[in-house]
């Protein structure tokens, strides 16, 4: 499963793409508020940080002003790939900008019948929101598991990729279920490391350790 970071703070995209753990990053307008910077600047800092695919989101709510919007996105840098919402005009952008061989992500998915749609409409990624469904009693991963065998079924070659993530659980349950790609805050990517009996053993080891006098170098 690829990990992308769904932030828009450069510092952290800095920090955990040097781990070599991240595979791309997403974005969307509520991020980029709270990185309190220029929109185009901080997607072309980001694109620079990872070779992968970083998300930048069109806020047109029509396809042709969608198009226009992609098309200055697009001039930012080569790895952007541009996130439209899941509404009729978005698909048909989707259709447009995939159709052109631009790399599409369609957003704000929160059922099987839509993710169905952004596939028939070309979609390279669709974001089924996990954690916002969780919010309101319903079970976010059961829409993962829906979507891979409607997918899989068909042959689709969108990929799922689990937005709206809030837990390290949220992160382990769409591996189990065949998300392609989990998008992750920084913080819940960083936790995945821990454990507890991680950090009791290495400090036991350590201990001994000291004990022998050595050094390895
Ligand atoms: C990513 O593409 C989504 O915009 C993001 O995961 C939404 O997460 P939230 O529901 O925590 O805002």
């Amino acid at each position: 499963m690829k990990f992308f970071v769904d932030t828009a703070d450069t510092n952290d995209i800095r920090e955990l793409t040097a781990t070599g753990l991240i595979d791309g990053v997403t974005t969307n307008p509520s991020l980029i508020v709270k990185s309190g910077r220029d929109f185009k600047e901080v997607i072309a800092e980001i694109c620079e940080l990872t070779d992968g695919p970083v998300s930048a989101e069109v806020t047109a709510l029509e396809c042709e002003a969608m198009l226009a919007e992609a098309a200055e996105l697009l001039k930012i840098a080569k790895n952007v790939c541009i996130k439209v919402p899941l509404t009729i005009e978005g698909l048909k952008a989707c259709k447009a900008l995939t159709d052109q061989g631009h790399k599409v992500n369609v957003t704000l998915c929160f059922s099987a019948n839509q993710a169905l749609l952004a596939a028939k409409a070309g979609a390279t990624f669709i974001s089924p929101f996990i954690g916002r469904l969780d919010d309101l009693n319903i079970d976010g991963m059961e829409l993962i598991e829906d979507i891979r065998t409607i997918y899989d079924n068909y042959g689709f070659e969108t990929e799922i990729l689990a937005a709206s993530i809030r837990t390290a659980n949220h992160v382990k349950e769409c591996a189990l279920a065949g998300a392609d790609v989990a998008t992750i805050p920084p913080g819940v990517i960083k936790g995945l490391a821990n454990h507890v009996l991680t950090e009791k053993g290495l400090e036991a080891f350590l201990a001994d350790w000291s004990k022998t006098g050595q050094s390895i170098v």
